[in-house]
Order: structure tokens, then C-alpha cells, then sequence
């Protein structure tokens, strides 16, 4: 089944280092990969929390120093899982090192920042990923798969919101996540996936017009540095339109995110609280079947299927980073990988053009933050 196990090495073991884990795990049970990952060391700054989730993980070992991680000789993939603010300098130390990149998104908390993550591996020549999990969803690659095959024909309007509830409540102490400097914007944290999506399936964004709100200022006795909820119009580089919505402070919303393509013959639409299904309105369909089918994206011939349970048993988030883990160690050593550093940044000049229109309250060129 193997061609030789890949070591891995994951830096930071919060939600995101226990959803990695969780798909290098699982990836290969529910597919044949070729290459069969291995759990080398986990990194954290908090010696008995990093000790007690490589224990839980299954990874072999542990380390308070990042840096002991990337120049491991054992470990061939660097899986950066920390704050975005981090993200930057931990991949061109991986890169600087020879080693494969996978992070977290959003790829960095800048557009400039990016744009040096995606120099250093371009420079150290080594695969690089962003993780962008939700691609990796049934249903989600299911709407890409029509939307190329023609199912809706021409794409002219893309819509899609995000909403949560996780910064609601002002009681909320005070940590990365509301500190621009680490954290990034809501525009990125929510905002990143979305325009990934869209941009995958619709093609480059080229301007944008924003609105971004902070309703709670300070929190622990520290400013908010970041927005609660923005929004934006998008124009695509074909002609095509779109909005994009994204908060966190919408009240017993807990990540709901919606997704819909209309084009000039039909229209697909999907809502993450039912994940496996895709909702297909088909223009050529008899009058009397007017309105939309729900697809259950779970069939045979979708995409992943063949790697999950029998057709009506569903999956779950989990299985996004299966698919997407499993697909990159598919392509080991040689890719390509995507989406890559390229698109990471591409999409982060998106979310810096929204924040800067936002404050400057006109359209935005995304060619003004990329240069
Ligand atoms: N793809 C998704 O579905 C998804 C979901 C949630 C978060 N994320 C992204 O994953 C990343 C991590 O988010 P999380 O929710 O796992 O965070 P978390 O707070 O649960 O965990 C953060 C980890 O990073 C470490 N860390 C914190 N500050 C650090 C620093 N300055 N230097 C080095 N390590 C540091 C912590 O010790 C911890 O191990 C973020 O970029 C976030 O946007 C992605």
C-alpha cells in the first residue's frame, strides 16, 4: 500500500492541531494513499497541555520550541496550526529548512506578509499548501465539478455568508483572536474560505466595495483591534458579481455558511448545516418541475464518495481535512499542491482590499493592494 511513510511535524495542538492529527489519522483507513503519514512531534508553548495532546493525538513527540520541530531530520511536512499572526515566519523557517508547508489559513495576517510566505517557498522550492478545507467537502467539490461542466452555464452572480456567534457575548476575555496584529480581521478568519470558494469556482476577484462594524470596543481592558462583521460586493474578473458576508456576532449562528452560484441556466446552492447535499435549480428542467432538486452529494459517482460510507450515511467537518490531507499526500513528493501559497495570498489581497475599502468607504481595486 505504501511507498514509505511521510513524517510529519504539527505546530500548535489547539482546534486546528487536533483536526490535522484527526485526518492524518483517518486518511489512510478510509483511502489507499501511497503514502502512509507518520506523527513525528507536535510543537506548543504549554509544556503539559502540548505533552497531553500528543499523547491523545498518537504523535510521537512533543516540543515547547516550534523551531526544534522544523529543523527535525525526521519530519517532512510542517503543518502550521498557530494564530495567523505566526504563520509568516514559522513557513519560511520550514522552507528555509527543505521542509514541505501545509498551513492553516488565513495564510498570513497581510497581503505583504503573504506575498513573503509565498516568496520563501518559492525560493526554497518546496510544496506548499493553505487549508482550505472546506473545498474538500462532497458537496462542496460537487458544485465546483457542475459549475465547470456547465450546469448552470455562464456564472453571473455569487453569494455567500458566514455567520457565527462566537463573539457575542462581551464577556469573551480578550485573546489572539481579537488582536489584529495576530488574529487578522473577521474579513480573513470567515472571509478567507468564502472568497477561496468563490474565487475556485468563479474565478479572480478584481474589486471590492466593504463595510466592516466593531460593536464590542474593548474587552479584558484591551482594544478590539478587529472587526465583529463586515460585508462586501465583489466584481469578478469575468463580468460576473457577488456579495460576501461575514460575522461573528450573529446570535445563535454557530457556522453557518451558505454558498450560491447563479448563471444564466440554472443555479446551485449550498448551506453548511445540511453539508451533504447541494441544491441544483435547472433552467432546462419542464415547467412543472419548477424549483430547485436537492442532490445528495453522497452518491458514487460524486467526489470523495468511493472513500466514505454507503450513500446515505453522510459525513462531516472532519472529513474535509481527510480529503484534503489525504489529496496532498496523494501527490508526495512531487505535487502540485493546491491551493497553494499563491492562492493563499491571492485571496488574502481580497480580504485587505475589503478591510481598506471599509475604512476608506469606496471601491476597492484588488490590483492596488497586490501592486
Ligand atoms: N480550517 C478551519 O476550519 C479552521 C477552523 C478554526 C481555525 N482555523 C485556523 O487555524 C489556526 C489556529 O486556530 P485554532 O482555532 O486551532 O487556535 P487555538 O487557539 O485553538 O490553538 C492555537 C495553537 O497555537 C499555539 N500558539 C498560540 N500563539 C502562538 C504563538 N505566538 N506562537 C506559537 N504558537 C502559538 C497555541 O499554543 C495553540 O497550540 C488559525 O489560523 C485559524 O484561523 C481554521
Amino acid at each position: 500500500m505504501t511507498a514509505g511513510a511521510v513524517g510529519i511535524g504539527i505546530v500548535g495542538y489547539g482546534l486546528m492541531g487536533k483536526a490535522h492529527a484527526f485526518g492524518y489519522t483517518a486518511a489512510p483507513v478510509m483511502r489507499r494513499l501511497r503514502h502512509r503519514p507518520s506523527l513525528r512531534i507536535i510543537s506548543g508553548r504549554d509544556r503539559e497541555r502540548v505533552a497531553a495532546a500528543a499523547e491523545s493525538y498518537g504523535v510521537a513527540g512533543w516540543t515547547e520550541d516550534w523551531r526544534e520541530l522544523v529543523n527535525r531530520d525526521d519530519v517532512d511536512i510542517v503543518d502550521i496550526c498557530t494564530p495567523p499572526g505566526t504563520h509568516a515566519e514559522i513557513a519560511a523557517a520550514a522552507a528555509a529548512a527543505g521542509k514541505a508547508v501545509i498551513c492553516e489559513k488565513p495564510l498570513a495576517v497581510s497581503y505583504s506578509q503573504a506575498a513573503s510566505a509565498v516568496e520563501a517557498v518559492t525560493r526554497a522550492k518546496v510544496l506548499n499548501a493553505v487549508g482550505f478545507n472546506y473545498r474538500r467537502l462532497p458537496a462542496v467539490s460537487l458544485m465546483k465539478r457542475m459549475v465547470d461542466e456547465g450546469a448552470v452555464g455562464q456564472v453571473r452572480l455569487v453569494r455567500s455568508a458566514w455567520l457565527s456567534d462566537e463573539f457575542v457575548d462581551p464577556a469573551i476575555p480578550f485573546d489572539w483572536r481579537f488582536d489584529r496584529a495576530m488574529g487578522g480581521t473577521t474579513i480573513a478568519d470567515l472571509g478567507s474560505h468564502m472568497i477561496d470558494m468563490a474565487t475556485w469556482i468563479a474565478g479572480p476577484i478584481v474589486a471590492v466595495s466593504g463595510q466592516s462594524a466593531t460593536f464590542v470596543r474593548e474587552r479584558s481592558g484591551r482594544p478590539v483591534t478587529v472587526d465583529d462583521a463586515s460585508a462586501a460586493m465583489v466584481e469578478f474578473a469575468s463580468g460576473a458579481r457577488g456579495v460576501v458576508e461575514m460575522a461573528r456576532v450573529a446570535v445563535r449562528r454557530p457556522c453557518d455558511f451558505t454558498l450560491e452560484v447563479n448563471g444564466d441556466r440554472g443555479t446551485l446552492a449550498f448551506d453548511y448545516a445540511r453539508l451533504n447535499e447541494l441544491r441544483f435549480g435547472d433552467g432546462a428542467d419542464r415547467v412543472e418541475l419548477y424549483g430547485m432538486r436537492r442532490i445528495r452529494a453522497e452518491q458514487q459517482s460524486h467526489p470523495y464518495a468511493r472513500d466514505w460510507w454507503p450513500v446515505g450515511q453522510g459525513v462531516g467537518y472532519g472529513s474535509s481535512f481527510v480529503n484534503h490531507l489525504g489529496d496532498l499526500l496523494d501527490r508526495w513528493p512531487d505535487g502540485p499542491w493546491e491551493p497553494d501559497f499563491a492562492q493563499g495570498a491571492a485571496v488574502q489581497a481580497v480580504c485587505d482590499a475589503i478591510e481598506l475599502s471599509a475604512a476608506e468607504r469606496r471601491w476597492v481595486a484588488v490590483s492596488e493592494i497586490t501592486g
